[in-house]
């Protein structure tokens, strides 16, 4: 791994850092304009370090809208989504709401303030789901059962809301697991759509997914039936007796 590097953001303006501001491709024109919205938002520096190379530069993470990088701000290490310069959309605005919405029933990162080209939200420390998953041995069962609940809690809640997430059928990059699972990335998320947030999270775990018949053997189901019987009987009526039911299908729900 290269050495982190701290960047004062009028740095950022100078080679190579400018390449990551302005991904994939330089444009002069930006520059100044993203530098005193970076100013607007409170970003003091940008700490380039993370798994993901642009150059020699290291960054949280690259998707096909954005580029996310660490910064240091007034409220502390946040993560920077940079708006990338190819990206089809002229604005994070609409991203920025569907997270605010999402924020508002406890989903997501916190998000702090959001511009034209970029969002500011909590970092998110830990790993994506599938390398969780194959981690799984590491952990105790009623943690595993813990960080379960937990996610499907939360896209109940998006599903009840009547935000779809729209990327949770492969959610290897898209569900971080910290000390709690955290579903992230709301630039696909819709609410003229229908609702699959659950459906979709469940089919990944304990259906399609890579250690789907590992977690249903801890859960104790023994039949991938009783999984698909119960996202069936869910999608036909999205509510809390359909979801308590499920849950109960699955061991979730605790025995007093
Ligand atoms: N708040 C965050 N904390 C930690 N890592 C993040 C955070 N947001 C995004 N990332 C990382 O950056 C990558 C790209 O972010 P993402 O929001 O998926 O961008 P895009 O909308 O371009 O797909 C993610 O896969 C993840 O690894
Ligand atoms: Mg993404």
């Amino acid at each position: 791994m290269s050495p982190s590097e701290l960047v004062g953001i009028d740095d950022l303006m100078k080679e190579p850092y400018v390449n990551v501001l302005c991904y994939p491709e330089l444009d002069p024109n930006v520059v100044i304009k993203r530098i005193n919205e970076l100013k607007l938002l409170k970003v003091n520096s940008i700490l380039f370090e993370g798994k993901t190379r642009i150059g020699r530069l290291g960054v949280v993470g690259k998707g096909c809208v954005s580029v996310v990088v660490k910064a240091l701000t007034d409220f502390g290490v946040l993560a920077l989504k940079i708006r990338r310069i190819d990206a089809n959309r002229i604005s994070m605005k609409r991203e920025a709401e569907m997270h605010l919405m999402a924020n508002s029933v406890g989903v997501g990162p916190k998000l702090f303030e959001s511009t034209e080209n970029f969002i500011l939200m909590e970092f998110i420390e830990g790993y994506d789901i599938l390398e969780w998953l194959k981690r799984l041995e590491e952990y105790t069962v009623n943690g595993i059962r813990k960080v379960l609940r937990e996610l499907l809690d939360q896209c109940f809640s998006l599903d009840k809301l009547g935000l779809d997430h729209g990327e949770l059928s492969d959610p290897k990059k898209h569900v971080i697991v910290s000390k709690k699972p955290v579903i992230i990335d709301f630039e696909s998320a819709s609410i003229s759509r229908k609702v699959s947030n659950l459906t979709k999270i469940m089919q990944y775990l304990f259906i399609g997914g890579p250690m789907a018949k590992k977690l249903r053997q801890l859960l104790g189901i023994e039949d991938e039936k009783i999984i698909i019987d119960s996202i069936k009987n869910y999608k036909k009526e999205i509510g809390w007796i359909s979801y308590l039911k499920l849950l109960s299908k699955l061991n979730l729900i605790p025995q007093a």
